[in-house]
């Protein structure tokens, strides 16, 4: 079964044609990071008149690359929430009107469901039930899989996403966006002791993040030492924050797999593509028992494969979604 895949809920175009939920026979992304590179961060109004004119070219390049027409395809899919809701509205329009042009189904993706099942790529005989750890620009969640589709979140984040937070520091020590590589590179040539930045818990709730103190602390130490006349180490920087976050995401995750009796992990979201904490990760993961996923960096970003390969279960599933499909920016998670 072929599945052009759509997926616009942020700042990346992207198409792709997935063979049966696992062959990944084009993965086009175009992304925009150069236009709002000029801003700082995404601008909402810019990424959608941005989908708008490469829509037709990146789904055009996935059925290229796959050497398929749109005959071959056997059901369109899109991320219809959660994100950017005029980014979203692109994709939704582009899939309901191939959908109905050529009489095929059509599915709704959650982006995070995508996210999360971009590991059955590479791990072809991973199944739930498992921990994951979504960690993106907009998301940080522990969430006990029980099935695909069946989904129990354990933590969320209080406040800013792990993404987010990497980009705002990045931002504020003058690496620009988008911040989370950057950071990661950097990180490597500093000294992850040399600041002690607090590790946020937040009460009766142990799964749970917080990262905007963590941010406002990283923050006030640059300013501090700008008003002192002192010259700070962005590397230093870059190393604390990432140790302060990494720690606290591997100790979440810990105690989330033995609350759950679990010995499965799957990493997933554009933070998986983090050195350290997949580093850091592994090496927990060996410690406690515990069988350890994580995507290809190309995976963990936004991509349409990722949507191809989740839509590919909610159809099974008999989860068709009709021409008034519409775009859900705060879409829940199991929610239809
Ligand atoms: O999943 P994603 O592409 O988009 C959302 O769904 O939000 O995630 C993008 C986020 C950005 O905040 C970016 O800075 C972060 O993932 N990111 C990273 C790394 N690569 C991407 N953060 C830390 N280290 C990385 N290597
Ligand atoms: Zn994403």
């Amino acid at each position: 079964m072929n599945i052009l895949a759509i997926e616009t809920s942020c700042d990346e175009t992207a198409a792709a044609v997935v063979c049966d939920g696992r062959e990944i026979k084009s993965n086009i992304i175009s992304s925009q990071i150069d236009l709002h590179k000029l801003y700082g961060g995404v601008v909402p109004e810019i990424a959608s008149r941005k989908h708008i004119e490469k829509i037709n070219p990146v789904i055009t390049e996935a059925l290229e690359t796959a050497d398929v027409t749109l005959d071959e395809i056997d059901a369109i899919a899109v991320t219809y929430g959660p994100g950017l809701v005029g980014a979203l509205l692109v994709g939704v329009a582009a899939a309901k009107a191939i959908a109905f042009a050529k009489g095929l189904p059509l599915i709704g993706v959650h982006h995070i469901e995508g996210h999360i099942c971009a590991n059955f790529i590479e791990y072809q005989s991973l199944k739930p039930p498992f921990i994951s750890l979504v960690v993106s620009g907009g998301h940080s969640h522990l969430v006990l899989v029980k099935d695909i589709g069946v989904y129990e979140i354990l933590g969320r984040t209080r406040d800013d996403a792990v993404g987010e937070a990497y980009d705002k520091v990045a931002r504020t020590i003058g690496l620009g966006y988008p911040g989370g590589p950057k950071m990661d590179a950097l990180a490597k040539e500093g000294n992850s002791e040399a600041i002690i930045f607090p590790k946020a818990r937040v009460a009766d709730a142990p799964l749970d993040f917080s990262f905007s103190g963590l941010k406002s602390a990283v923050l006030n130490y640059v300013n501090g030492c700008q008003m002192k006349g002192v010259v700070y180490n962005p590397a230093d920087v870059a190393a604390s924050f990432q140790k302060a976050v990494v720690d606290v995401l591997v100790e979440h995750t810990m105690k989330a797999l033995e609350s759950c009796q679990m010995d499965k992990l799957v990493l997933a979201g554009g933070v998986a593509a983090n050195t350290k904490l997949r580093a850091v990760m592994k090496k927990a993961c060996a410690e406690n028992g515990i069988a350890f996923y994580f995507p290809s960096p190309i995976y963990c970003t936004d991509n349409a494969a990722m949507i191809g390969v989740a839509a590919y279960y909610e159809y099974l599933a008999g989860n068709q979604a009709n021409l008034d499909l519409n775009a859900i920016p705060n879409l829940k998670l199991g929610q239809r």
